[in-house]
């Protein structure tokens, strides 16, 4: 009796090593120590023997099932390190590898020309407003000294929500919104940066181009005040030896009113392809605010005067990145986005 259970102990020890797993080493206990298991008939069966046999044989069985339980525990745990390990290893990252690179996002050049723009003109004292961009005929044409059948609007077709509303033009009708809800404060100096749409389309239109616009109104505003904020933008903006020159032009809503431009940035006023021979790049439109637009806007043309001026600002990115399509600004091509 005895001898066997030392075969059935040396046997288990033997079958609990050989488990591969912990399902294995499960099984294993169920064969010995589960409900009908080995250990647990012969424990159960122990009424059969005489009383003489039975306390020698009972102390020797429960000393067998104490040790099959430890022996199955420790084997467990054996298991279950080798387990975690196997994980791990499969887990295992190389850290010496080098990282995979990223992209970084950077700012769009019509973002960044924009706040230039910004940066010079706030830094002369100029507060930022702005308007909507689907705009009320009213503002964008009527108010602006532009009536219904007015010629000057032929060159500002747009796209229209309906006869009255439509995306506007230009940022000027930030003008007169901005007048009238300032009106009769003084003095009145804004730049308004912001999307505007036309009907156009080739190499140097896009039908959506941005614009800034610049207004300053006062008591004794004059032409020199708007040529010498416009030459300290220019250089500001160009280089420190940009010259401007304003010519005679027309817009219903200033008067007198002057292109603006630069001398060329490519050949300093020598005359070459850039700047077609003539020596000058034309940046922006403006000139004196029309009076019928103070007045329209609650300020009284005999008391004040203001000046007006609007600039393109993928023409101002153009010139100063040496960039001769638009429409690469809309395109997100990156190798192009990120040479900025
Ligand atoms: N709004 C005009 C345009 O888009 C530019 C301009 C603005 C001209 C202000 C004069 C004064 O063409």
């Amino acid at each position: 009796m005895q001898a066997s259970i030392d075969r059935l102990q040396m046997q288990l020890k033997e079958e609990i090593a050989g488990a591969k797993d912990l399902n294995e080493l499960d099984n294993i206990r169920v064969r010995y120590l589960g409900k009908k298991g080995e250990i647990t008939l012969l424990i159960r069966n122990m009424g059969r023997l005489s009383p003489e046999e039975r306390p020698l044989f009972g102390r020797r069985l429960n000393e067998l099932k104490a040790v099959a339980e430890t022996m199955l525990e420790e084997r467990k745990k054996e298991l279950y390190s080798e387990l975690s390990v196997k994980r791990w290893e499969k887990e295992r990252v190389d850290i010496t590898l080098p990282g995979r690179p990223f992209n970084l996002g950077r700012k769009h050049p019509i973002t960044m020309v924009l706040e230039e723009i910004e940066e010079i003109f706030t830094s002369m004292g100029f507060k930022i407003a702005e308007g909507p961009e689907v705009e009320l005929d009213y503002y964008n044409f009527e108010a602006l000294n532009m009536p219904k059948d007015h010629p000057a609007r032929d060159m500002q077709d747009s796209f229209y929500i309906n006869p009255g509303i439509l995306l506007r033009t230009h940022t000027s009708p930030v003008e007169v919104r901005t007048m009238e809800a300032q009106a009769p404060e003084l003095p009145v100096r804004i730049i308004s940066p912001g999307k505007v749409y036309r009907r156009d389309d080739d190499i140097t239109h896009s039908p959506m181009f941005h614009q800034v616009e610049g207004l300053v109104v006062d008591k004794g505003i004059s032409l020199a005040d708007l040529k010498g904020t416009l030459l300290m933008f220019a250089r500001e903006m160009f280089g420190k030896d940009r010259e401007i020159r304003l010519r005679p032009s027309f817009f219903p809503f200033t008067e007198p009113s002057a292109e603006v431009d630069i001398s060329c940035i490519a050949c300093n006023g020598k005359g070459c392809r850039i700047c077609g021979e003539t020596g000058w790049l034309e940046i922006l439109g403006s000139g004196m605010s029309h009076p019928r637009v103070l007045e329209i806007s609650g300020y009284n043309p005999e008391e004040v005067s203001g000046y007006a001026f609007g600039m393109g600002v993928e023409r101002i990115a153009m010139l100063k990145y040496g960039i001769d399509d638009i429409r690469l600004f809309y395109t997100n091509d990156l190798r192009m986005l990120s040479r900025y």
